[in-house]
């Protein structure tokens, strides 16, 4: 069994629905406290085992790129100043191996992933998602996905339950359970409308994919929102081979989602050491004023 060392991040969307903050920056570097959302996503693959990192990306956002580079002038400031830790800091970001290409059009999830095609080769693969952040000290979510791979030898989605109403909103799967938090995947419907969701089992933002993914995306019409949808692919690709879906362990964020960033943003400065008591009472008495 191959084992998996790549990794994709889609990352060429818009971001309307941030808009006027993403008119000129990215999305994905929107911060949650200090760290730009992008950056939560790449610690994750590399604290699953991810060695190469390939970010699809697109018109306006240089900045992604930027900030996993180095930055000589600001690294020499800070040596001068003698603030090691923040140059530490900085550096590290620049040593990862970050992969980049460009997606032409927006034609959809599917379509980002196909841009991965050559740099997959014929190796399985995980995708993230950087709408949604997951927080697992214990296990990174795309580590548990790896591990139920690694029992397998399949494709894993990484899902957990939604609320009803929340159904239209993800990729649904249907399946049968084969385990502990294991389904073994046998239809997939993208953003169903409530009435016809076969579940409430949602894919949300981590897949471990097998190559034979590829040819399946080439021949994938578009469909929910006239888009190449990943979750149509994933579904041909279940009458193929298993597929299963892991309803993975964690606190998840949709970062997709204005409230959703707002939690993230109150919940990560809450566990922070530097600042996290202040910042529970202020919390605290800030409630009762407004
Ligand atoms: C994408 C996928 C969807 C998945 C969701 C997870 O949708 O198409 O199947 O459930 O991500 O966040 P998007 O939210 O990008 O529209």
């Amino acid at each position: 069994m191959k084992k998996i060392r790549k990794a994709v991040i889609p990352a060429a969307g818009y971001g309307t629905r941030f808009l006027p903050a993403t008119k000129a920056t990215p999305k994905e570097m929107l911060p949650i406290v200090d760290t730009p959302t992008i950056q939560f996503i790449v610690e994750e693959a590399l604290n699953s085992g991810i060695e190469d990192i390939l970010i699809v990306s697109g018109h306006g956002k240089r900045a992604i790129e930027d900030h996993f580079d180095s930055a000589p002038t600001l690294e020499a400031e800070l040596r001068k100043k003698g603030k090691l830790d923040l140059l530490a800091m900085v550096e590290e970001t620049a040593n990862i191996r970050i992969h980049y290409i460009r997606q032409r059009y927006m034609r959809g999830l599917g379509d980002a992933i196909l841009c991965a095609k050559a740099f997959m080769g014929d190796e399985p693969f995980a995708v993230l998602l950087g709408d949604d952040v997951v927080y697992n000290p214990k296990k990174p979510a795309l580590q548990q996905l790896i591990d139920v791979y690694e029992k397998t030898g399949s494709s894993v989605l990484g899902c957990q339950m939604v609320a009803e109403d929340q159904v239209s909103s993800y990729g649904i799967v249907a399946g049968e359970s084969v385990g502990e938090r294991l389904v073994r995947v046998t239809d997939m419907v993208e953003k169903p409308a409530k009435e016809e969701a076969p579940s409430r089992l949602a894919v949300l933002g981590r897949y471990v994919i097998t190559p034979e993914i590829f040819e399946l995306l080439e021949q994938t019409k578009p469909g929910k929102g006239g888009e190449i949808q990943l979750t149509d692919a994933l579904k041909m690709l279940a009458m193929k081979q298993f597929i299963y879906a892991y309803d993975f362990e964690g606190r998840r964020y949709d970062l997709g989602d204005k409230l959703g960033f707002l939690q993230a943003t109150i919940e990560f400065a809450l566990r922070r050491e530097d600042i996290g008591a202040a910042f529970r009472t202020y919390i605290k008495e800030i409630a009762h004023q407004i």
